[in-house]
């Protein structure tokens, strides 16, 4: 059943150049005529939808899928199948991604100035980050098509994905991270599933030059987010999410900014749901990126969004220290055709936001709490009013990064930094641990102070 399902919309897909519209070879990554990124389209949904259905078969399809026991259907990505490029249901490669969970967080909202608002929190997927729901498409679709090896470069988060859906589907996976500059958890994580990990002495964006050559000249399939099958996992997080709200859209979505894939997705996804009849209007897509990782911000300010500006990239929130990022003339055209818009924060304010999420009992990495930084940036604008619904996606879990949360609350997250001097303003956030003589007094004296 699933299996015919799968069959039914085969050779559906096609790769279409963003910049000229000329069709590819169903592996490449860039136009080989213009060198634009590639994406996938579906010419099959032309009058008769996803899969010779519309979308009020769909909406129940998709729900009812959640109870069943096959498989792809425990997948969040897959469970949405009619949406994603057809692959054998052999060639799957699955570890329950998706499906997760949407978090109230009043306070955040309070802190923020609005009424309402909400977290998708992308990091409960199996290896913790929002990477998984693009991984298992990208990794099914190389596996499918003869590959032995995949590689990418990354912040930490897509090559511990990869090699765990790498080693899941017996394919071999190659890691190009940048020495010194990625969590040791995230590491930790590749290591474990068993990819070849190399720490080159250069920063992400050079680690994605090296990559590129090596794929060039090697039989390797490459994972990095230019890989347009990562894209189109990575849009189900949109569909759970209208799902979620009954297909009734929220006001603004907004979500960090690195090598600005997910941006893309959520767009392309919310493109193809009104495209669909899903929706009948698109939410603002907003793009938070950190102020010393901010080519997307710059590029939007001072070129009108016509020339990319690179910059050397410095954040503590390392998932998103990007200069150089590939997918920003999607975003672009996703802000736009949102309406949504760009903004930058500091990395006090990237701190004090992480902290206040955490706060909630729900936690994230760095990276994802610019999205709360952000907010308040918006709100204090007015692009945000208080009365509008808006969705933060968080895209890391909190233990993506333990080093970070516990120099925070210890106080010596901006030691040595030029936010030294601010950092005061933390103080009242930190909950540093205490250290007592085994005592029942003191345990009790001080659960009486605290409660003061
Ligand atoms: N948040 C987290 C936790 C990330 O790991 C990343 C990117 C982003 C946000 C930005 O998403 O690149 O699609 O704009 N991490 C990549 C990696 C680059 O290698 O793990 P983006």
């Amino acid at each position: 059943m699933v299996e015919s399902a799968i069959q039914a919309q085969k050779n559906l897909s096609q790769l279409r150049c963003i910049g000229c519209g000329r069709i590819a070879l169903a592996d490449r990554f860039r136009c080989e005529h213009c060198r634009d990124l590639l994406e996938i389209i579906y010419p099959g949904w032309e009058g008769r939808g996803p899969g010779g259905l519309d979308s009020a078969s769909l909406k129940p399809l998709w729900r009812e899928r959640r109870s069943s026991l096959e498989i792809p259907d425990q997948s969040g990505v897959w469970r949405f199948r009619e949406i994603l490029p057809a692959i054998s249901q052999r060639q799957i490669i699955t570890i329950g991604e998706g499906n997760t969970p949407v978090y109230e967080l009043p306070h955040c909202a309070k802190s923020a100035g609005i009424h309402q608002l909400f977290a998708k929190h992308q990091g409960m997927n199996p290896t913790g980050s929002f990477k998984d729901t693009g991984m298992t498409v990208a990794a099914s679709f190389a596996r499918q098509a003869g590959y032995k090896w995949v590689a990418c470069a990354s912040t930490g988060n897509t090559s511990a994905s990869m090699a765990a859906y790498a080693a899941r589907g017996g394919l071999h996976s190659l890691v190009l991270i940048p020495d010194g500059k990625i969590s040791w958890s995230k590491l930790s994580q590749s290591l474990d599933y068993g990819a070849i990990t190399c720490q080159l002495k250069t920063d992400f964006d050079g680690c994605v030059r090296v990559l590129n050559e090596v794929v060039e000249r090697m039989p390797v399939y490459l994972l990095n987010s230019v890989n347009p099958y990562r894209v189109e996992g990575q849009k189900t997080v949109a569909f759970e999410l209208l799902e979620h709200f009954s297909w009734e859209p929220p006001d603004h979505i907004i979500v960090p900014g690195g090598n600005l894939a997910n941006s893309s997705a959520i767009g392309k996804a919310l493109r193809e749901m009104k495209q669909l009849g899903f929706i009948s209007r698109l939410p603002k897509i907003s793009v938070i990126q950190a102020e010393g990782a901010n080519p997307l911000v710059r590029t939007i300010r001072e070129t009108n969004g016509e020339k990319l500006v690179p910059v050397n990239a410095d954040t503590m929130a390392t998932a998103i220290r990007i200069g150089n990022p590939a997918s920003w003339k999607k975003a672009i055209r996703v802000i736009r055709e949102s309406a949504g818009t760009v903004e930058q924060v500091s990395e006090i304010e990237i701190a004090l936001a992480k902290s206040e999420i955490g706060a909630e009992g729900i936690g994230c990495e760095p990276a994802s709490a610019v999205t709360l930084a952000g907010l308040k940036k918006l709100v204090q604008q007015r692009f945000v009013k208080p009365n509008e619904l808006v969705v933060l996606v968080l895209t890391g879990h909190v233990l993506k990064d333990a080093d970070f949360t516990l120099k925070f609350h210890r106080g010596d997250l901006l030691e040595g930094t030029p936010y030294q001097s601010e950092s005061h303003v933390l103080k009242s956030h930190q909950r540093s641990p205490l250290v007592l003589d085994p005592n029942v007094g003191a345990v009790i004296d001080l659960l009486r102070s605290a409660e003061k």
